[in-house]
């Protein structure tokens, strides 16, 4: 039961997301293993001898309705819910991307919904190295490569913006590839991998490549501490040291003294 509610509220999640192209089809795309639900386009209300289809890339037929069938192919996997000739599918796989059509067939044929269903696996999580650091009159410029799946880009950095040097680029919105981008947020420099179901991301602390001038000094300062104790170390061995010597020699001139009067 909470399965189902899971997949039903991911379905209404996953509709909100719907964006329209400009032709009569419907791009959606979701997270291999997930289910969707795909409802009719407009008001369908079957009179006499009308049977609704859903196929799949125009030829293959998914469920039928009435006489409720859910054809062999998409047995366990597909359903029509009868109350709103909805289509779930569940456990979607790479392979059902495609065409899905909804099909009313009477004394014609009319077409009440087309999908392009888009199944995506979740992205790699990106790995984010540093090739150089290099300083410019204060101002830290860090050249970082980005690596995904099967892109990498180069950008060169500093503690505010990033702009790209090398690696490919692409469109985002109309790429159904995982996407690499290279940013600065947060003191971070940030590369996130995504695409239309999934995102992931690598990220380098800025304060940790580029440490600041004053950063430096505070080392220093951090530094010197341990020295100054040591020189007042070595001044108290000296002041005893000296004292001891006094101490020795005052003893010995008493004892000198001592034998001069009654030696
Ligand atoms: C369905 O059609 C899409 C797009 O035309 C194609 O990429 C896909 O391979 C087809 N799927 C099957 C199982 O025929
Ligand atoms: C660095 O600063 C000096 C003087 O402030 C300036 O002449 C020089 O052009 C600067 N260099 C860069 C790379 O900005
Ligand atoms: C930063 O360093 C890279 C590589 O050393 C260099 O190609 C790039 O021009 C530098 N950027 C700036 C703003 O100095
Ligand atoms: C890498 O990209 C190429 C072409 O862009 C594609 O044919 C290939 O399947 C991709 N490989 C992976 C692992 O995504
Ligand atoms: C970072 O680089 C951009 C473009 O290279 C430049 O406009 C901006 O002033 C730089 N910011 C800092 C803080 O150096
Ligand atoms: C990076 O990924 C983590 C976990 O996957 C996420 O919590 C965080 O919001 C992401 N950061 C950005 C800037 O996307």
């Amino acid at each position: 039961h909470h399965l189902n509610t899971m997949s039903l509220l991911l379905g209404i999640g996953l509709l909100t997301c719907i964006t329209s192209s400009g032709s009569a089809e419907t791009s959606v795309f979701v997270l291999k293993g997930q289910d969707v639900r795909l409802n009719v386009q407009t008001n369908v209300q079957l009179k006499d001898v009308d049977v609704i289809f859903w196929k799949f890339n125009r030829s293959d037929n998914v469920v039928m309705y009435p006489r409720k069938v859910t054809f062999e192919r998409y047995r366990g996997r597909a359903e029509l819910i009868v109350g709103d000739f909805s289509l779930l599918l569940k456990n979607l796989q790479e392979e059902d991307s495609g065409l899905y059509d909804a099909v009313v067939s009477g004394i014609n044929d009319r077409n009440v919904a087309r999908y392009v269903l888009v199944v995506q696996e979740k992205v790699e999580p990106p790995v984010l190295t540093v090739n150089s650091v290099s300083s410019i009159n204060g101002t830290c410029n860090v050249t970082v490569t980005c690596r995904g799946q099967n892109t990498s880009v180069t950008s060169s950095c500093n503690s505010s913006t990033c702009s790209q040097v090398g690696g490919e680029s692409r469109g985002a919105e109309t790429s159904t590839v995982p996407l690499l981008s290279v940013y600065v947020a947060g003191g971070s420099i940030i590369c996130n991998h995504c695409n239309q179901v999934s995102w992931a991301n690598d990220t380098k602390e800025i304060v940790e490549l580029c440490p600041l001038k004053s950063g430096k000094t505070q080392t220093h300062k951090y530094l010197s501490p341990p020295a100054g104790s040591m020189s007042v170390c070595m001044l108290k061995i000296i002041l005893v040291s000296v004292g001891l010597v006094i101490m020795i020699s005052a003893v010995i001139t008493v004892h000198i003294r001592h034998r001069f009067h009654y030696g």
